[in-house]
């Protein structure tokens, strides 16, 4: 059990490294003096039109798109082509991973740097160094995965996966996700007055994490603790996907109101939210916002495990994150993306986590 810190740790005792602004002050745990925005509504979009239509659907999506990141960084997307099937099998996925692999196998695979993404398994109250969550995680990025791409080896299934059989399941997913990296990008830098096409070559055969979180039910015991599930951040990466979880429990800052959003998107959405790279290079016109995973207000936490599986879309180490032409006179300096990556997740990894090189 971890006890509660007599001073709660806050975002800005880490800011040095932050590689993007981030004025606001939160507190990393939930606390019980946390004020909750019932108001605010996260937008729920429907692709379809940006995928199927003509140039005037496209160009309307690409304005709500654009509107509700530019206000909270996320957005929910219905009509994205997915089929919800797909999700629930996910999710019957997660659950066996992380509940049939013994501890001991798991830890064979126990996560280090690769490039720029801590890749591999995360024990519970593990997931960084500077607060104990009450998740198990893991992660794979592209390299894990036997799809098309530049390798210095052969592949092999048994360097990453407890079971061959989870590679192969769980690259339909990645598959699936991988489609929608390009319309996703498209219409959020149309949506902000860029070229919708800059990032397509980069998008092309690009890196990602797939991040497996598994939930466990909360003991009474961490419960009492007033422990989360995970603590407060913002995702570094370009974008995130997410399909809804069965769970609820994600809550998003609303930098107007001051207060946490509870995250409520339907069956088969999946719910897009900016990250710090998407920050970086679009001069802080799209935010990275800051959420985690608290406990579900019914109270079901001490009986139900959780499940999500994010999928965060990176660009390669060695690509440049630069300003984009139109957006007024950048903030930043263009930066090597491992440089970038690495310096921020430090954070959570330790100070020798950041490198210049790939
Ligand atoms: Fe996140």
């Amino acid at each position: 059990m971890t006890p509660p810190a007599a001073e709660p740790a806050l975002n800005q005792d880490f800011s040095r490294y932050d590689q993007v602004r981030k004025a606001h002050t939160y507190r990393l745990a939930e606390h019980e003096s946390d004020a909750f925005d019932e108001d605010f509504e996260i937008a729920t979009l429907d692709l379809e039109p940006f995928l199927r239509g003509d140039a005037r659907d496209r160009a309307r999506f690409a304005d709500a798109f654009g509107a509700a990141l530019k206000e909270i960084g996320f957005a929910v997307l219905v009509g994205h082509g997915v089929d919800p099937a797909l999700y629930d099998a996910m999710h019957d996925g997660v659950l066996d991973l992380f509940t049939s692999t013994p501890l001991e196998e798991k830890m064979r695979f126990r996560a280090q740097r690769h490039g720029s993404v801590s890749q591999g398994y995360f024990p519970i109250e593990e997931t960084s160094e500077i607060h104990p969550d009450l998740v198990e995680g893991w992660v794979w990025c592209r390299r894990a995965f036997d799809i098309p791409q530049k390798r210095d080896a052969p592949f092999r299934t048994e360097d990453f996966w407890p079971r061959a059989a989870y590679e192969l399941y769980f690259r339909r997913l990645v598959l699936a996700h991988e489609a929608l990296f390009k319309p996703i990008a498209q219409a959020m830098f149309q949506g902000i007055g860029c070229d919708p096409h800059a990032y397509d070559a980069k998008l092309t055969g690009t890196n990602f994490g797939l991040r497996l979180n598994y939930y466990p039910p909360m003991s009474a015991e961490q419960d009492r603790s007033g422990a989360g599930r995970l603590l407060g951040h913002e995702d570094v990466d370009l974008f995130t996907i997410l399909p809804a979880t069965r769970v609820e429990g994600l809550q998003v800052w609303n930098h107007r109101s001051r207060a946490w959003v509870r995250m409520r998107a339907p069956h088969g959405s999946i719910i897009i939210n900016t990250g710090d790279y998407m920050q970086r290079i679009s001069n802080d016109i799209l935010p990275s916002t800051t959420h985690r995973v608290g406990k579900p207000a019914d109270g079901t936490h001490v009986e139900q495990a959780r499940v999500s599986f994010p999928m965060a879309v990176y660009v390669w180490e060695n690509e440049v994150l630069e300003v984009l032409p139109g957006l007024g006179p950048p903030k930043y300096e263009p930066i090597k993306a491992v440089a970038f990556h690495t310096r921020s997740t430090s954070k959570f990894y330790g100070d020798d986590y950041a490198v210049e090189s790939a």
